[in-house]
């Protein structure tokens, strides 16, 4: 009898540790749980990631989203809450910031400052590639797969001849700033993200007359793109990154952050590919030899670690498709 007892005690015991672990397990994964539950019942209207919103809704997700922010300056749409200006000319902090407005008027009598971009609707489903620069991209031969996106957007010092098998030859977009400037093939939209007044100038200058050759650094006196297709990205869009997808982590976001939460915002699939550290935590680049260099991990410029989880989060709730390379 005392015995029969004892056994029921344990059972109940057991059973109450069981349910401890599974509402544990549960309120840690939810956002997992919730996407696998919904994967599991809802049915694939189409491949576009926003095509399906209702299969991929995460609290997460929709706590950082903010559908209405643009990530491009236009004609229309140049001025920046104060707020941000401030943030923005703190990042390079300019001793003599030339006028944003004057500057931005002169910008877009040179360039169209149109929104091509933001023509999303129930029907569109425009698939983009996001191309980091990572040496996990050698050997991977995701070429073909990344050539059959839409949209191909590339970055910095980015390369393609030599490497296409791997990292495929079509380029849409290509983002930079005067430090990491590069001339274009025909067709391919240069998306400038400014860091300062003066980088805006320097684009202005580089189609012109070339007149700035020095930023911190020297840089390049001419540049060669399409001037119809040249885009600026907003420093406004750009804390926004910071705010609500680095919460702050690192001193500024990363090129290649920006670029991936800059797709969120204007296609219905993102593919990012090329984005992993080395096993030292150094940023490689896969057209050279540098497993020493861009070690970003640890300083306070960027936040790589920080980055890396935001990227693997977006996997896991269904927002974006990771090919992890090599
Ligand atoms: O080195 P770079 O800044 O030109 O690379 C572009 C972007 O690719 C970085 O800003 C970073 O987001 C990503 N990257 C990465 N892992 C690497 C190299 C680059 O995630 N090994």
């Amino acid at each position: 009898m005392f015995a029969h007892r004892l056994q029921k005690q344990q059972w109940f015991f057991y059973l109450l540790v069981f349910t401890v672990l599974l509402l544990s397990v549960a309120f840690t994964y939810t956002d997992k749980i919730e996407f696998a539950l919904k994967k599991l019942f809802a049915v694939r209207k189409c491949k576009c990631n926003r095509c399906v919103s209702e299969l991929n809704e995460s609290a997460w997700f929709d706590k950082r989203y903010i559908p209405t922010m643009y990530p491009i300056l236009t004609k229309n749409s140049f001025t920046l809450p104060e707020a941000s200006y401030k943030w923005w000319q703190r990042l390079q902090s300019e001793r003599k910031p030339s006028n944003y407005s004057s500057i931005m008027e002169e910008l877009f009598k040179l360039f169209p400052g149109d929104d091509k971009l933001m023509d999303q609707g129930p029907n569109r489903c425009r698939t983009c590639a996001v191309i980091g620069n990572s040496g996990n991209l050698k050997g991977s031969n995701y070429g073909p797969s990344i050539d059959s996106n839409n949209l191909v957007m590339r970055m910095n010092r980015a390369q393609t001849t030599g490497y296409e098998a791997d990292v495929g030859s079509k380029t849409t977009h290509h983002f930079m700033y005067p430090e990491s400037a590069q001339n274009l093939a025909e067709n391919v939209s240069l998306v400038l993200i400014p860091f300062k007044v003066l980088d805006i100038k320097w684009l202005i200058s580089a189609f012109t007359a070339g007149n700035i050759t020095r930023t911190y650094i020297p840089v390049m006196r001419h540049i060669k793109a399409d001037k119809d297709k040249v885009l600026v990205y907003s420093p406004h869009f750009f804390k926004y990154v910071y705010d609500n997808w680095n919460e702050h982590h690192g001193r500024y976001s990363s090129t290649g952050m920006l670029v991936i939460v800059f797709a969120l915002h204007v296609c219905d699939e993102v593919n990012v590919y090329g984005f992993g550290a080395n096993s030292l935590g150094h940023w490689h680049h896969y057209w050279e030899k540098n497993a020493g260099g861009g070690a970003f991990r640890k300083t306070g410029v960027h936040d790589g670690d920080f980055e890396a989880n935001v990227t693997k989060m977006l996997a896991d709730v269904g927002k974006i498709n990771l090919f992890k390379g090599t």
